[in-house]
């Protein structure tokens, strides 16, 4: 009577590639996630190979940072490096995604190019500018290697703007999975320990959505498929279980959810008090989103939903 089924092949694992770092730092807000380096990210990603996970998708954390975000599109860039030596390690058997966005990379934190306008002077982020570098980053990481860009920055046009990139410099067989349906969301605060990337000031409602708005999740959503978005995707999850379905419904492409930072770190905590059982929550979290239409989860409990069968 199983309507749903949750199986290795519907999870992505989201890990992050420290530069400059000798051994892996752990993330005290995400217990069990590491800053990689390297070394330890090739060990990781053929444990999650050999375990039957079908995809990761590479957050990088550069060892400098400036206004502009030079190392996200730098061929030498710790994403690029790590795309290059996950091919030699795991081949094809893995597919390989990298999260195209400034925010990792930008000194002051923002997931675009800064400008000020008007009489006041208000900083704002700069759309089309941001399409340039996020244009730019798409064709570095497909040269090294990605099979898949995920651009996350909820600019307007981001996915024309890295779609034509990509055809433009012979990488038309790159896919793109928009981060479409992406909340300005309070969970995230653990990724951005991991990340190195909360802003320094401000926040970044002006360019994620609010969460009481689920008809503009669709808006979005069909834009980035007219755009050439090859899947798409909710972000975060569990509280969004309703626009994943809604958006299950609407398109044809594949739908992906990003089972998030904040809500990782909340099973997590509660499982190290003993007050729930960590394994059944993870479980039972990843089924409902499943559920609810998603046909594959970024998780960070993905090894070990693996793990357990
Ligand atoms: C932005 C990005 C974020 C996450 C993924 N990509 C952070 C943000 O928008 O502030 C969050 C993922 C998570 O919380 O697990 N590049």
């Amino acid at each position: 009577m199983a309507e749903t089924r949750l199986s290795v092949d519907d999870l992505v694992a989201p890990l992050f590639v420290k530069e400059g770092i000798d051994e892996p730092q752990p993330i005290p807000s995400m217990p069990g996630v590491m800053q990689h380096t390297q070394e330890s990210l090739r060990k990781e990603v053929r444990a999650l190979a050999d375990l039957g996970i079908p995809g990761v998708i590479l957050f990088g954390v550069p060892a400098r940072k400036d206004a502009v975000g030079s190392g996200g599109d730098d061929p030498d860039g710790v994403v690029q490096v790590a795309l290059r030596n996950l091919r030699d390690e795991v081949g094809d058997r893995l597919v390989l995604m990298a999260d195209n966005c400034l925010d990792e990379y930008t000194d002051h934190g923002h997931c675009g190019i800064l400008t000020a306008s008007g009489p006041g002077g208000v900083v704002t982020v700069d759309n089309d500018a941001t399409l340039e570098r996020y244009a730019s980053i798409a064709v570095a990481q497909a040269g090294a290697g990605a099979d898949v860009v995920a651009p996350s920055g909820m600019m307007d046009g981001q996915v024309a703007a890295i779609r034509a990139a990509l055809d433009g410099s012979g990488h038309s067989n790159v896919a793109i999975l928009a981060y479409a349906a992406k909340y300005a969301s309070a969970l995230y605060g653990p990724f951005r320990d991991a990340a190195e990337c909360a802003p320094k000031f401000g926040d970044r409602r002006a360019y994620q959505m609010d969460a009481g708005n689920g008809r503009e999740a669709l808006t979005e959503v069909a834009l980035d498929v007219a755009e050439g978005a090859d899947m798409v995707m909710v972000k975060p999850a569990l509280a969004y279980l309703d626009v994943i379905a809604a958006v299950r419904a609407a398109v044809d492409v594949p739908v992906a959810a990003y089972h998030v930072s904040g809500e990782y770190a909340m099973v997590q905590a509660a499982a190290a008090n003993g007050w729930i059982d960590g394994d059944a929550v993870a479980r039972e979290h990843v089924t409902a989103i499943r559920r609810a239409g998603a046909d594959f989860v970024l998780t960070y409990f993905a090894r070990q939903l693996a793990e357990q069968g």
